[in-house]
């Protein structure tokens, strides 16, 4: 199969404000042309969003979690992911396989070569290599002013109630994973204001070509 679309993905520790930027991104890609497909990590299918329930709220050992947010990830590649890129879409992803890595390998201490089987089994393309985003939007943030932003904002998570040690370890997760790929990461600085904030992210994808791209791409 060929994939003709744009995978991009958001990650961060929780508090990084990532979130609150989807909605221009969205919008960005809509004004170049482009059907954005904007989904989530874990979700973004039926079956996917009732194991992000488990994930979020169940205590269980970081082995369970992470064949849950893969067994969640493989039916959302599949029935969503692959067949959106197919189409030549964007698709707009709030995490992905990086946030295992920082999550439940950085974060719980679990076995980053089982995370890599499990990633091979799961975006294996055969001879096409693994199904990864083109560009993935890393808004770093000191975990002690994210959970300044969190405390208080709503009910917290099994994650987002976790000390900033757990945090810490998280934020270094990402960092490892960014420096490994350099050319797929971009590093947005997320303690700036929002409007800062923005412009980073665009001027990122501008430099990318992600619209020139979503331009000529973009023929009927
Ligand atoms: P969200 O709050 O950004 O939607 O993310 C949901 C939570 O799930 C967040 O705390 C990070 C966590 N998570 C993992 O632990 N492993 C994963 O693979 C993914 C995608 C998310």
């Amino acid at each position: 199969m060929s994939l003709e679309g744009l995978f991009l993905t958001l990650e961060g520790i929780d508090g990084a404000g990532k979130s609150s930027h989807l909605d221009a991104i969205e919008a960005r890609f809509q004004a170049a042309g482009r059907t954005v497909v904007r989904t989530r990590e874990p979700g973004g299918t039926p079956l996917a969003e009732t194991l992000r329930g488990l994930v979020l709220e169940q205590p269980m050992d970081p082995l369970t979690e992470s064949l849950l947010v893969f067994a969640a990830r493989r039916d959302h590649v599949t029935r969503v992911i692959e067949p959106a890129l197919a189409r030549g879409d964007v698709v707009l992803c709030d995490r992905f396989t990086d946030a295992t890595f920082a999550y439940q390998g950085a974060g719980r201490g679990f076995d980053a070569a089982v995370l890599s089987t499990l990633e091979t089994w799961v975006q294996g393309r055969g001879v096409a290599g693994l199904l990864q985003p083109q560009v993935t939007l890393w808004f770093d943030l000191a975990p002690e002013i994210a959970a300044e932003r969190l405390a208080g904002a709503r009910l917290p998570d099994k994650f987002e109630s976790q000390p900033v040690e757990f945090f810490r370890r998280v934020a270094s997760g990402y960092a490892v994973r960014a420096a490994a790929d350099a050319a797929r990461f971009v590093r947005i600085d997320a303690s700036r204001t929002r409007e800062d904030v923005w412009q980073q992210v665009e001027a990122a994808l501008v430099a990318r070509g992600a619209f020139a791209l979503a331009t000529t791409g973009a023929a009927p």
